[in-house]
């Protein structure tokens, strides 16, 4: 809850958008990713994230990672809520942890994965420290990105007041 929720609703055109990403040329470099931006109409049968996106002003992104890598832990300079929907790299997971980078030597506690499964979206508090291992394959994920003064609790305040979290 503090770190992440599931949402009631999935991307139904994950296949569509994989073809997409694979044609589009070409990628920017945008804080060690690769990034494009995202169509809007791909979203405009998704009555929740279209909703979500319109009443808090977010901008839809794809952003692509190598494989075999790892985006350490941070919190991200820009963003503070997005909502993440994996494309492709399902062989990847996020990881949250409630130790301060500061002290980051030794063991990292409280931490919370998110894997992914396809179609499913989920709200992430990106203010929290975060980091992204990558395996064996290039991960790309659709994010519709949130910023200051937007925060995580006002979305998910939102969420629940229109029930778009899924409880299960
Ligand atoms: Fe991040």
């Amino acid at each position: 809850m503090k770190n992440f929720v599931k949402l009631k609703t999935n991307l139904e055109n994950t296949k569509i958008l994989r073809q997409f990403i694979s044609v589009h040329q070409p990628w920017e470099n945008v804080k060690g990713f690769k990034a494009i931006l995202a169509p809007i109409f791909f979203l405009q049968n998704n009555e929740v994230l279209s909703d979500i996106l319109r009443k808090f002003n977010g901008q839809a992104v794809f952003l692509r990672s190598e494989k075999n890598s790892m985006y350490n832990w941070h919190r991200d300079l820009d963003r503070t809520v997005v909502i993440n929907s994996l494309i492709e790299g399902f062989d990847s997971f996020t990881m949250f942890t409630d130790t301060e980078i500061d002290n980051m030597q030794g063991t990292s506690t409280g931490v919370e994965e998110l894997t992914y499964n396809d179609g499913e979206c989920y709200l992430l508090n990106v203010q929290n420290l975060h980091a992204v291992y990558n395996r064996h394959s290039i991960r790309t994920v659709l994010s519709l990105s949130f910023y200051k003064p937007v925060s995580y609790e006002q979305i998910l305040e939102y969420c629940f007041s229109k029930d778009f979290v899924d409880h299960s």
